[in-house]
Parts: structure tokens; C-alpha cells; sequence
């Protein structure tokens, strides 16, 4: 289970989250709704100590990771799929995979290169193409991959469906169903409703730093004040 307490960060002076909490457990999906500039992605960034958190607790299975260095966090078990897509441009595709690769933590997911090639059988014929002659699309399935072969309990993936062909859109559902499946705790940054809403448990609004509102995705859609007060532009 990853529970999230209170976290405060800032960058400089600009202090941006202010008192974030949520929680989540294995084979459930949360996706985190908000504006642009809400805070999600520094939310990621705070959570995986890439911006040191001012304050408050990163849980995972009750052992509390804020305020250790990035790489020490993904090692406990959480993984994460950045907005910017961070790939090796001038390696191959499977070259890609072979360094995300970790052994599994016990309870964790397992998944198999072969297995995550069938969820989406593109990657596996261009798995000897360099990754920088992919689409975008290809790209964020390959970042999404080299990150499950590293064998996370919990992974938090930043806006992945962002300027995607919807076919695309459906692969990235699919493959987020399947982390479900196989017991992850997936926490989801969208700002589009549409394929977030068809896949997820709970819903969780950010604005003014923090959680606002959360519920279930039926809940969320019962309350359309909610969508007008935090998510939509004036
Ligand atoms: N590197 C940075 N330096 C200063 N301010 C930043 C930086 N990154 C984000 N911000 C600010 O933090 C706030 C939250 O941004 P962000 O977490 O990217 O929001 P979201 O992902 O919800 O769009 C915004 O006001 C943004 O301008
Ligand atoms: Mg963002």
C-alpha cells in the first residue's frame, strides 16, 4: 500500500503542495484530476524525492521513503513514468528494456519482456529500430514498459495518453488494466476524463495544493460542481 501525508513541497519560494494526502492499495487505480499547473506532476516529483519534500510522509508498506534520494525509492518499489517520456534515443527498443530491468521484490508484479510485447506486438517488430525513430505513442508504451520490468509494487504515471492517436489511448488503457490485474497500485495523472474515467476506482481532484476531492468515479460524475470549480477553464 502506498499512503501519501501530508506532503508539502516547493520550488524555491514558489511552494506549490501544501499538504497532499492520499492513499492507495495494490490492484487498485487512482487517477488524480486537475488544471493545468494544478500540481500533479510535481506531486510525482515529491513522491519520488526528485524534489526533496519540505514536509510530510511517502509510505510504501509502512516503511516511510520521503526524504530518501530518488533512486533509493524506485528500489523500494515505486516506479514512475514521467510526462517527458525519458528515453534513450540513439539505443534500440529492446536495449531500452534490458535497462529497465530488476529483479522483483517479493510480492511485486513480475512481468516478462515477451508478455508486455503482447500487449502491444508494434514494439516487438521495431524492437531493433532505435528509439528515437518511434512515434510518440511507441515512445510512451516503451517508457511504460522499461518501467514494469523494473518490478515496481506501486507506479505513478504522469499525463501518458497526452497528444496520443486514441487507438494509442486504448493500448495505454489496456496495459493500465493489466498493471491492475496483476496487483499494482497504480495512481494515474490525467487531465483528460474520457479513457481515466473507464479504468479507474477512485477519483482525486488537486487544487490549491491539495487533495479536494475524493471518491468514486460515480461519485465524481454525480457532483458536476466539482468538475466546475476545479477542473474546468473559466
Ligand atoms: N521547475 C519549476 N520551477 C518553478 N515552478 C514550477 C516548476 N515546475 C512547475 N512549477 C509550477 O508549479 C505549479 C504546479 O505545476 P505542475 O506540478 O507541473 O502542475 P500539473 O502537472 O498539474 O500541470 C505550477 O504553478 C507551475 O508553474
Ligand atoms: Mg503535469
Amino acid at each position: 500500500m502506498l499512503c501519501v501525508r501530508d506532503l508539502h513541497a516547493a520550488y524555491g519560494n514558489i511552494h506549490v503542495l501544501r499538504g497532499v494526502s492520499f492513499e492507495i492499495v495494490g490492484g487498485q487505480i487512482a487517477t488524480i484530476l486537475g488544471r493545468n499547473g494544478s500540481g500533479r506532476s510535481t506531486t510525482c516529483k515529491a513522491v519520488m524525492g526528485l524534489l526533496p519534500p519540505l514536509h510530510g510522509q511517502v509510505q510504501l508498506d509502512g516503511v516511510n521513503l520521503a526524504g530518501r534520494e530518488s533512486h533509493d525509492i524506485a528500489h523500494a518499489g515505486l516506479g514512475y513514468v514521467p510526462e517527458e517520456r525519458l528515453i534513450f534515443t540513439t539505443l534500440t527498443v529492446e536495449e531500452n528494456l534490458v535497462l529497465g530491468q530488476k529483479p522483483a521484490k517479493p510480492g511485486a508484479a513480475r512481468w516478462t519482456m515477451d508478455e508486455l510485447y503482447d500487449l502491444f506486438p508494434r514494439l516487438r517488430e521495431r524492437r531493433n529500430i532505435r528509439a528515437g525513430f518511434l512515434s510518440g505513442g511507441e515512445q510512451q508504451m516503451l517508457t511504460m514498459f522499461r518501467t514494469l520490468l523494473g518490478n515496481p509494487c506501486a507506479i505513478l504515471i504522469d499525463e501518458p495518453t497526452e497528444g496520443l492517436a486514441p487507438k494509442i489511448v486504448d493500448v495505454v488503457g489496456e496495459t493500465i488494466l493489466e498493471m491492475k490485474r496483476r496487483g499494482l497500485a497504480v495512481i494515474l495523472m490525467e487531465q483528460k476524463l474520457s479513457m481515466a474515467m473507464k479504468v479507474t476506482d477512485t477519483v482525486l481532484v488537486m487544487g490549491h495544493g491539495q487533495i479536494v476531492f475524493t471518491g468514486t468515479p460515480q461519485a465524481f460524475e454525480a457532483d458536476p460542481g466539482i468538475r466546475r470549480q476545479w477542473l474546468e477553464v473559466a
